[in-house]
């Protein structure tokens, strides 16, 4: 290889390594140029799948929860209920399993059945009943409801489903208390 063919080479090689460093360093600003800051895409999504927030909906009215559990269906909710079942009996005298009892729970008060050990949480709520509006909101998203609830399940997000679920508890007991009006 004569000198000036080493040079060109040379001069090649060291041009494409400039070259795909500038491309890179390029590539580098064009990526952080047009990277979100954070994903509101995703967040928004979430949302909107939860429907009918009764805290800052703008996109929906949130409908009634009476207007909701006008069109229930205890029988949907009695299917739905195989989600609580891992952890709930709803039977009449029932055991209590990993959660407690939940046999006529609709107006009983929170923390009060039987041989139950509840979360400090829900022992210092002993006071209130447990209403289908509640409920509603216990079975929406438990943590937020009842902070420090031991009661490790997500969540039931859709409003139909967990209206459905709510007639079913509601007929869980030898007196049924009857839904909220619409
Ligand atoms: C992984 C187990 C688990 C699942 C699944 C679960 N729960 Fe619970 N649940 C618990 C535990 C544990 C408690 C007691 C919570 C506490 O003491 O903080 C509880 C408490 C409750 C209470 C309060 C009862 C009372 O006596 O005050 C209700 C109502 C309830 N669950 C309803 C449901 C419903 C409805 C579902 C299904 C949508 C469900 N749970 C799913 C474990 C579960």
């Amino acid at each position: 290889m004569n000198s000036s063919k080493f040079n060109t080479i040379a001069g090649w090689t060291l041009g494409t390594a400039l070259l795909v460093f500038g491309l890179n360093s390029l590539a580098d600003v064009i990526y952080h140029a047009e990277a979100p800051e954070k994903p509101g895409y995703l967040i928004e999504v979430a949302e909107a799948e939860t429907g009918g927030e009764a805290t800052g909906g703008e996109e929906q009215p949130a409908v009634s929860l009476g207007t909701l559990m006008a069109s229930a269906d205890a029988a949907k909710g009695q299917a739905g209920f195989k989600a609580c079942a891992a952890c709930h009996t709803a039977d009449k005298g029932g055991p209590n399993k990993v959660g407690p009892n939940l046999w006529g729970i609709v107006n009983r008060m929170h923390a009060s059945h039987e041989g139950f050990n509840y979360s400090e949480a829900m022992a210092a709520k002993k006071a209130e009943p447990w209403t289908y509006e509640a409920l509603n909101e216990f079975i929406h998203n438990p943590k937020a409801a009842v902070p420090g609830t031991k009661m490790a399940y997500g969540g039931l997000k859709r409003d139909q489903e967990r209206a459905n679920l709510l007639a079913y508890l509601g007929s869980l007991a030898d007196t049924p208390v009857p839904p909220p009006a619409p």
